[in-house]
């Protein structure tokens, strides 16, 4: 295959205008200790759960974070919304490092760093009404909008596409999808630069999800909020993301633009994600007769993770030096500027079959025709 430098298409030139970093994660580091014995509990061990993890993410870019469950992403994502605090490394907002920020020092930025939960049942509170969940971070944080908290809450629910009227209702009142809304219209109350979504639509029903999607992505672009958006499949974020990192027992394996992920991936695991299928019982006649990449084996605990490269015990590519060294995340030859990736023995980029690979969520493909 040739491998000759590609040009940024026009498209990639035009997202790529305003790089101005706004969050700077560096060596980010969390391990959870693992307590163990009697009658005297102690540290057995640590659960890697992110162990360092670099990313940059761009004033008003939507970033993908993607991996199989229990890669570490919502540890990212809370590590990054100081939910947790960090083992070791940085992460950088706007030039200031807040990875061990006070209470205090945190203040200002907090309002300008937003999480949306996957779960829109159980992160409302049930007894408040929408007006009140609504209008909670603008309390807290003594903001007192022009027209008062009520006519914000109004304008609020308008955004995300719910009845300004209803803001007296109770969260149960109001469908999973619409409860998603109400999650999003509070992340948009102190107006916020950085939003990290984490599996925002996984909970939701198909038919849901392109809708939320849908609304997230006009928040972006319309608002210019960055976001953050943790997915468990490349289905979801490709639709959505600029970006895109794929994450495996705690760390980046592969990063770059949609493009480079989606049509020249090289790392073994990303092959394999990007040909998972969703749907079961597809005939070789569906598949077009192609070969499909399974992933064989269950992930590895992070507590005893593999030596040298973590993905070793299921890749189908694995050699000795794979457990004696870990392979860098580096721009390796032939792939374009941006685009790293961790892997001694990488795949070709390959691009026609794979784009067929991903089978999106009915929904999710009506809502990438419509863009088209
Ligand atoms: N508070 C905690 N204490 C101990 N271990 C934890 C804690 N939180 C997460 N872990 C572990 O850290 C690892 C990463 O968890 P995390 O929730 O970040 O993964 P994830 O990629 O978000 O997974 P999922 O797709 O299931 O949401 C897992 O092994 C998990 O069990
Ligand atoms: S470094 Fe080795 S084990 Fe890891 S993904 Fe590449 S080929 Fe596979
Ligand atoms: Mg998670």
């Amino acid at each position: 295959m040739k491998e000759d430098l590609v040009l940024p298409s026009p498209r990639e030139t035009a997202e790529g205008a305003a790089r101005e970093p706004l969050l700077d994660v560096s060596g980010l580091t969390k391990h959870f200790p693992v307590k163990g014995g009697f009658p005297i509990r102690r540290t057995v061990g640590h659960v890697q759960a992110v162990d360092g993890v670099d990313l940059t993410v761009h004033v008003g870019e939507s970033f993908g974070l993607v991996g199989e469950s229990g890669c570490g992403k919502s540890t990212t994502g809370r590590l990054i919304t100081r939910l947790l605090e960090p083992t070791s490394g940085t992460i950088s907002y706007r030039g200031q490092d807040i990875s061990r920020a006070s209470r205090k020092e945190l203040a200002p930025i907090r309002s300008e760093i937003q999480m949306i939960f996957q779960d829109p049942y159980s992160s409302l509170n049930p007894r408040q009404t929408v007006g009140k969940i609504i209008s909670n971070p603008m309390e807290i944080n003594g903001i007192e909008p022009e027209g008062g908290r009520e006519k914000r809450v109004r304008e609020l629910l308008e955004i995300v596409g719910l009845n300004p009227e209803h803001f007296n209702r109770f969260p149960h009142e109001f469908s999973g999808g619409q409860r998603q809304r109400i999650g999003v219209a509070r992340a948009l109350a102190l107006e916020p630069k950085l939003i990290v979504a984490d599996e925002p639509v996984s909970a939701l029903d198909v038919s849901i999800q392109a809708q939320v999607v849908n609304l997230l992505q006009k928040v972006q672009k319309e608002l210019g909020i960055a976001f953050l958006f943790i997915a468990h499949d490349l289905a979801v974020v490709r639709h959505f993301s600029q970006r895109v990192a794929v994450m495996y027992l705690g760390k980046i394996i592969e990063v770059g633009d949609r493009d480079s992920i989606y049509t020249r991936p090289r790392h073994p695991y990303t092959h394999a994600l990007l040909s998972a299928v969703p749907e079961v019982n597809l005939s070789d006649e569906d598949t077009g007769g192609r070969e499909r990449i399974r992933l064989a084996g269950d992930v590895p605990s992070p507590i005893s993770p593999p030596s040298g490269c973590r993905f070793r015990t299921r890749c189908w590519k694995a050699q000795d030096k794979c457990a004696t060294e870990e392979p860098p995340l580096i721009q390796i030859s032939g792939n374009r500027a941006g685009h790293l990736t961790a892997c001694h023995f990488p795949e070709e980029p390959t691009i026609e079959a794979r784009d067929e690979d991903i089978v999106l969520d009915p929904a999710l493909a009506a809502l990438e025709e419509s863009e088209d």
